[in-house]
């Protein structure tokens, strides 16, 4: 019997991507598995359930998906009522915001339904890059974030010498320079805008100015924490980046924000009192913003505040999400990379918990919770030394409320 994988509809209002989509349809039917795709599944990123079709997948009623998948693929978490359906030796993958929620991934390991979260995956493993959700969305998000700012920035990005007289360029700043904030940088250069970049990581400074871009310096020392993500800083310096921070952002008009360390929830890096002192017209776009709070005050998540003093603050945490097409495109080879690793030659589907990659990635299999951060989450034991550790980042840092990892401006 061949293996089945399905792909869900989302149901968050504002979701527009599908987990898997017709190319990588193609390519898991050539390789002896049966997809079944629900119905209307791949419509808001414009693919129809013709195009599924056609690539060799059926077409199906929820119901039919869920009872039937071996492997059910989605984009985000679902709702109550689908994890309940499932049932013990199913798969559920996705972002699943294991580390927000893990009540939800214990209560799949009680019905031994095994949940592979993308927020977990050991990132910088050589052989999980073809399966980072994280980077091929953030990616994404950082290039919509310097369009919807060029878009509802109310001057010219790039400098206009016209009869009528000279627009001087946007001066673009972005906050936290790791894959979504490079990407930013790259876009808002290729638009024309005069850009610099902030992160307390140094090695971000060489990848920043090598995009020609201008790094600023950070008092922050040390900003490095553990797997190449940044450590959380104490309140002193959260004070003192804030202050340095103040001057740069009320000379800029168009700020970018995209920082995050993982385990705690995202730095607030623009105050209040920055917000108040911005520019009429500047633009705040918080790929971070999110419901514990993001790196601009008074951020709301999917939604532009206007403030009386004329400033926009976008909340930037689904803009992958607005690219649906290629980025339901990206995470579906995302998605296939992970199911490759799952499925022997000859059909057959294992996680092996003990594998460097799967150790990370996999939140529950067998009716065990994996993940050493989870556990940690959940207060379990640590399991038993053989098993590798995941490249838990910061791991030990969890007094504050775990970050939207998922939700990470693909996030
Ligand atoms: P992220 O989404 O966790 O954070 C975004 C950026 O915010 C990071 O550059 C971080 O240093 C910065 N940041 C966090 N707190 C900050 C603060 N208080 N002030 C200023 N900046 C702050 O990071 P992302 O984009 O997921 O990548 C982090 C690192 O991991 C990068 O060095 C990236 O190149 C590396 N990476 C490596 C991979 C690999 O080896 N295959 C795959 C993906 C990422």
């Amino acid at each position: 019997m061949s293996i089945v994988v399905s792909a869900l509809k989302e149901e968050q209002p504002h979701e527009k991507r599908v987990a898997i989509d017709p190319e990588v349809t193609k390519r898991l039917v050539k390789a002896g598995m049966k997809v079944l795709i629900e119905k209307g599944a791949g419509e808001a990123s414009y693919y129809n359930d013709d195009s599924y079709t056609k690539a060799g997948a059926e077409v199906v009623d929820r119901q039919t998906a869920l009872a039937q998948g071996n492997i059910i693929a989605v984009i985000n978490l679902p709702s109550d009522d689908t994890l309940n359906a499932l049932q013990s030796g199913q798969v559920l993958m996705g972002l699943l915001s294991s580390l927000i929620k893990p009540d939800k991934m214990q209560q799949l390991a009680d019905k031994k339904v095994s949940a592979l979260s993308f927020e977990l995956l050991p990132r910088t493993i050589s052989r999980a890059q073809t399966m980072d959700v994280l980077s091929s969305q953030a990616s994404i998000a950082g290039y919509k974030a310097a369009l919807v700012a060029s878009d509802i920035y109310p001057k010219y990005f790039p400098m206009m010498i016209t009869a009528a007289g000279t627009v001087k360029p946007a001066k673009v700043l972005v906050l936290g320079t790791g894959v979504a904030g490079l990407q930013a940088i790259g876009t808002a250069k290729r638009l024309g805008a005069i850009v610099s970049g902030y992160d307390v990581r140094p090695a971000s400074k060489g990848e920043v100015e090598s995009l020609g871009a201008t790094f600023m310096t950070s008092s922050v020392s040390n900003g490095a924490g553990s797997g190449g993500y940044a450590r959380a800083l104490t309140p002193e310096e959260t004070k003192a980046q804030q202050e340095e921070l103040a001057g740069f952002i009320a000379d800029n008009d168009v700020i970018i924000t995209t920082a995050q360390v993982p385990g705690h929830k995202p730095p607030l890096m623009v105050p209040q009192s920055s917000v108040d002192n911005a520019k009429p017209g500047t633009v705040f776009i918080d790929l971070a913003a999110s419901d514990l709070g993001g790196n601009v005050a008074g951020s709301k998540p999917d939604e532009t505040v206007t403030t009386d003093n004329q400033v926009m603050v976008v909340g930037g945490n689904n803009l992958a999400s607005e690219l649906s097409n290629s980025a339901s495109q990206l995470f579906a080879k995302n998605v296939q990379a992970v199911i490759n690793a799952m499925v022997d030659k000859d059909g057959n589907l294992s996680i092996d918990p003990k594998d460097d990659v799967f150790s990370g990635l996999t939140a529950t299999t067998g009716g065990e919770i994996i993940n050493a951060r989870l556990r940690e989450a959940l207060k379990l034991e640590p399991l038993p030394e053989d098993q590798p550790a995941s490249d838990a980042p910061d791991s030990a840092a969890s007094d504050q409320a775990a970050q939207p990892a998922g939700e990470k401006g693909a996030k």
